[in-house]
């Protein structure tokens, strides 16, 4: 039974069993050693704390904060840093968590900035992804589900601070319009959902 009256995009199943997907292939991909899982706040949250608990080698857990949108529903363009990371991650084989690529305005950015603190890698997570919205060249490694050009809340995002503990990742509807089912049990990279 779900806790809420939006329509629903990914199921908490779809989501969780997709997780454990990406987690199988990241403890695949990675030598030995430990991993930075570094969340960009607060949206990659959920997906991180659920990401961490899936991967079975060492993890180590940092976050980094931006803003662009308030409380917009498309990005301004501009990145502001919030909050930077409490570690150094020189030498470190870092994995970026996202919860979602839009324009790809804030990954660019991001992995810019991370690269001037000479990790030994960096690769991206994101659990979503808005192909259609790019406006900068991003490379995903590690990718959820494909999604149509609507705006999504659940799982860690929000609109405007609210419905981050939705379970679900649900499309949000001004006026409540008609349900969008969600399709197949797993997201493949290029399928949209
Ligand atoms: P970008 O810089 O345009 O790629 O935007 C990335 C950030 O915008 C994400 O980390 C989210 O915080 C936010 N965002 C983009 N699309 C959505 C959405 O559909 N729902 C909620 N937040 C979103
Ligand atoms: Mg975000």
């Amino acid at each position: 039974m779900s806790d809420h009256s939006l329509p629903v995009l990914l199921t908490a199943e779809q989501i969780r069993s997709r997780v454990e997907e990406l987690a199988r292939r990241i403890d695949a991909d990675y030598p030995d050693g430990t991993l930075y899982l570094i969340g960009i706040l607060k949206g990659a949250c959920v997906f991180l704390a659920d990401l961490a608990r899936a991967i079975r080698r060492p993890v180590r857990l940092d976050f980094i904060g931006t803003s662009s949108y308030g409380s917009r529903t498309s990005s301004s363009g501009e990145v502001k840093l919030t909050k930077d990371l409490d570690v150094t991650i020189e030498g470190a084989d870092v994995l970026v968590v996202e919860d979602i690529i839009d324009t790809g305005i804030t990954l660019s950015y991001l992995i810019h900035l991370l690269w001037q603190r000479n990790p030994r890698s960096i690769r991206v997570a994101a659990l979503l992804d808005k192909p259609e919205r790019h406006q900068r060249p991003v490379t995903i490694d590690y990718l959820g589900f494909c999604i149509p050009n609507k705006f999504v809340v659940g799982y860690g995002l929000d609109y405007n601070e609210e419905y981050r503990g939705l379970r679900d990742v649900c499309v949000l509807e001004e006026g409540g319009g008609e349900s969008i089912p969600a399709r197949g049990q797993r997201g493949r990279d290029s399928e949209p959902v």
